[in-house]
């Protein structure tokens, strides 16, 4: 079966992993946005030879970039148990910084997979695409979390499908490109046919 055709029976999140090591694309992964790592566990049981979790743990002056109301004092403490539990596996680094700068530690087309659950509003979400598509491989997949209609807890307003919607205009991509998952909290994925 091609890529496209079974990245489009994907219902859940919890079945990204496997489909990723069914088509090779586990070789070099990405997650932007990990707070607490459960989704970079996922990603780490596909045995990665490299996976990068990129988080800030910052409370700064934008929401949408801390939406749950953590102090920083929590986000120190939630890093450190994160930082420990993934240091002794080598294939996995976790980059603590903003997305946007981090994006360009990595060359160009060097990920199968990207996945983006950091900044939810519209201008957060759609400036992640634009910092990490670059970053993804021709034949990988660039994802994300929260691609529904909602409220974080701290009242900002989810824009992810805005941004999706925009991203793929802007950028001539061909809506069958794009899956969504099917559950309470969806995910988006766009699949790279481009190498430009
Ligand atoms: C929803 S949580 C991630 C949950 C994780 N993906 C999971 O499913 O297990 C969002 C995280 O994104 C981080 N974040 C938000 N905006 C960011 C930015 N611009 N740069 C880096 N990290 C960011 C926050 O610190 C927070 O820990």
């Amino acid at each position: 079966m091609s890529v496209l055709n079974d990245m489009k029976k994907i219902e859940r999140r919890s079945d990204i992993p496997s489909f990723l090591a069914r088509h090779g694309l586990n070789r070099r992964l990405c997650e932007v946005g990990v707070r607490f790592g459960f989704n970079l566990q996922a990603l780490a049981s596909t045995k990665p030879e490299l996976l990068i979790g990129v988080d800030h743990y910052r409370v700064t002056d934008d929401p949408g970039q801390q939406d749950t109301g953590m102090s920083q004092n929590k986000l120190d403490g939630i890093y450190k148990v994160v930082f420990e539990r993934f240091m002794l596996d080598p294939s996995v680094k976790i980059f603590r910084g903003q997305s946007n700068i981090i994006a360009k530690v990595f060359p160009l087309f060097f990920f199968d997979y990207v996945y983006i659950d950091a900044d939810h509003t519209e201008e957060g979400a759609y400036a992640d695409m634009c910092s990490w598509w670059p970053r993804v491989r021709q034949g990988g997949i660039l994802a994300g979390h929260d691609y529904i209609d909602a409220d974080s807890r701290v009242g900002t307003e989810f824009g992810v499908i805005n941004a999706v919607k925009r991203f793929l205009k802007d950028l001539k991509i061909p809506v069958e490109f794009l899956h969504s998952t099917k559950e309470g909290y969806c995910s988006w994925m766009i699949m790279r046919i481009d190498g430009e």
